[in-house]
């Protein structure tokens, strides 16, 4: 696959809900001036973290500088524990305060964390005010802030409080990347990868064979990664707005992943959502193995490759243990990822072969996990 430096743009057709994602180096700033033609004389609020705002207050200076806007900025702390109750409560009420109305403009200029809880606070004032996502993180630029899906966490569980909520523009500027710490990187990478495994086996190849380096080191096949994973998730999202078919797909490696970020509470120092999902994507390709549906080579060329990037593939790789099979899948029922008390799996038949498993008997699961946490 040869690749060439430009911007992109990828269209998420969504019927009155459509709107396009730009992808490039240094897009963030050329792009303000498409921000600017969605709100002539509106109002923005930005909404970002404090790490991100430290490192990238040079991006949000520029946005202050839009001629004819007024323009705020509320500052969240990082991490995922800001998508709480509290926070969500604190943004909607500050963005009230500033009686925004429905055709200003509020900004997630952030990662995923950023991206869920502003566009879920968007999605209630006044029901709804229009929602643009610039995202810093890989993870954020290749899924989180595609797809419209916003939310916060319950103390019962990762991402059970909710809206489907669509921006009206995404700006991914890979240059911001460049920012990122190792650990955000790869865990970014996790989703990507994710893709060629659902059913892009000549991207997992491309990616496999050396484009990884690329992706990491800020080369244009950076752009290309980010590109490809958008297209995607916004075919997906097309077909499957809401999530009642394909667009479970999405979730391969999730249900595993989701279970065991709650196992370590949510601590980030332990598991990052990304590492969560490498690992589930070992476990759903181990999983898929011992049913008999895809081959000992496939699921070596899947762990290895992951291993290859610096991401975990095994549960005695999170610190401090996961609890027991049983724990885990306790938490697996508490996911969304249920239909009427049935856990659904995203399985494979091959790289680049997922399928949706519904009516999966816990007891085939409990005797895997018991399995995978007795392995060295
Ligand atoms: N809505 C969806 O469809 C969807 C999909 C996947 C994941 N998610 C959610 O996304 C969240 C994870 O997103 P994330 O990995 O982006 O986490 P994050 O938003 O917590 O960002 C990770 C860390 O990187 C920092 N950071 C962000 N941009 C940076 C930059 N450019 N340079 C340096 N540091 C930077 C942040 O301050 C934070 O500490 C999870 O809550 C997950 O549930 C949502
Ligand atoms: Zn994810």
């Amino acid at each position: 696959m040869s690749v060439e430096l430009r911007t992109q743009c990828v269209h998420v057709n969504l019927a009155g809900r459509s709107y396009d994602i730009k992808i490039g180096r240094g897009e963030a700033y050329s792009a303000l001036q498409e921000i600017k033609k969605l709100a002539p004389k509106s109002r923005m609020m930005i909404v970002t973290d404090e790490t991100v705002l430290k490192i990238h207050n040079a991006t949000v200076v520029a946005i202050f500088g839009i001629e004819n806007v007024e323009t705020y900025c509320y500052v969240v702390p990082p991490g995922e524990a800001s998508k709480s109750w509290t926070q969500l409560g604190v943004v909607v009420e500050h963005i009230i305060e500033k009686k925004f109305e429905r055709g200003d403009i509020i900004i997630a200029f952030g990662g995923g964390v950023i991206g869920d809880l502003t566009g879920f606070a968007a999605s209630m004032v006044r029901r709804g005010v229009r929602f643009v996502q610039i995202p810093t993180t890989l993870l954020a630029q290749v899924d989180s802030s595609v797809g419209g899906k916003t939310g916060i966490n319950s103390p019962q569980g990762k991402n059970l409080i909710g809206a489907f909520y669509q921006p009206i523009l995404v700006l991914a500027d890979t240059a911001l990347l460049d920012t990122l710490p190792i650990r955000e990187m790869r865990a970014g990478y996790a989703e990507v990868v994710k893709y060629g495994l659902i059913d892009k086996p000549e991207f997992f190849d491309w990616l496999e064979a050396g484009a990884w380096k690329g992706i990491f080191s800020g080369g244009p096949e950076r752009e290309e990664a980010v590109r490809i994973s958008c297209e995607a998730k916004a075919a997906i999202v097309a077909r499957d707005e809401t999530e009642t078919g394909d667009r479970a797909l999405l979730n391969l490696g999730h249900t595993f992943g989701h279970a065991l970020e709650q196992a370590v509470n949510y601590d980030s120092k332990r598991l990052v959502h990304g590492e969560g999902v490498a690992i589930g994507m070992s476990l759903a390709h181990r999983f898929s193995h011992k049913l008999g549906l895809i081959s000992g080579q496939d699921v070596t060329r899947v762990t290895k490759h992951l291993d290859d990037v610096g991401l975990p593939t095994r549960l005695q790789q999170i610190k401090g243990g996961v609890g027991t099979a049983d724990s885990l899948l306790q938490a697996m029922y508490q996911d969304k990822k249920v239909t009427r008390g049935k856990l659904n799996f995203i399985l494979t038949k091959g790289i680049g072969k997922s399928f949706i498993a519904r009516d999966i008997e816990p007891s085939s699961v409990i005797e895997f996990l018991k399995h995978e946490l007795r392995a060295d």
